[in-house]
């Protein structure tokens, strides 16, 4: 719950977001990098924290669950980081189609529901493409380890 709160407050701070970049495209593949660069940096330290935790919880965790715990979320990069978006859409449910992604407000949504889908299709690595997609609804070990992790953030 804290942590949540933490979350939500520092959404509004982008200047205070301080992802370890360095060590989190140490990682990463080459082809992977620019994936994790375009996220915001707020999305960026979220994904360095669900990284880091799921080591600390599970250090076997191999090297593609890391990969796909610091990419998990890359699909939001499609849209700005809009905290108040981010809130509302957390807020309020909406089902809306995958496709095509809008640039209005019905596109918030679409990142909301269908972030996971957006950034599987641009991971090379079938491994992490298939944890990246199902992060929200594991259906395999990994997935709902991260999916588990990912939840205190
Ligand atoms: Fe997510
Ligand atoms: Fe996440």
């Amino acid at each position: 719950m804290w942590r949540r709160l933490r979350r939500l407050w520092r959404a509004f701070f982008p200047a205070r977001a301080n992802p370890d970049d360095a060590w989190a495209l140490g990682e990463l593949r080459l082809e992977e990098a620019h994936l994790y660069k375009a996220m915001d940096s707020r999305d960026r330290e979220h994904a360095v924290w669900v990284a880091r935790r799921l080591l600390e919880r599970y250090p076997e965790a191999p090297g593609f669950v890391v990969r796909a715990a610091l990419l998990h979320d890359c699909g939001k990069a499609l849209r700005p980081y809009r905290p108040l978006e981010r809130i509302l859409t957390g807020l309020l449910r909406l089902d809306v189609p995958i496709e095509p992604l809008q640039k209005g407000l019905i596109g918030a949504w679409q990142i909301r529901q269908h972030h996971p889908e957006y950034g599987a299709a641009r991971i090379l690595d079938p491994q992490v493409a298939q944890i990246v997609r199902e992060h929200h609804r594991p259906r395999s070990l990994w997935a709902s380890r991260l999916c588990e992790v990912d939840e205190e953030f």
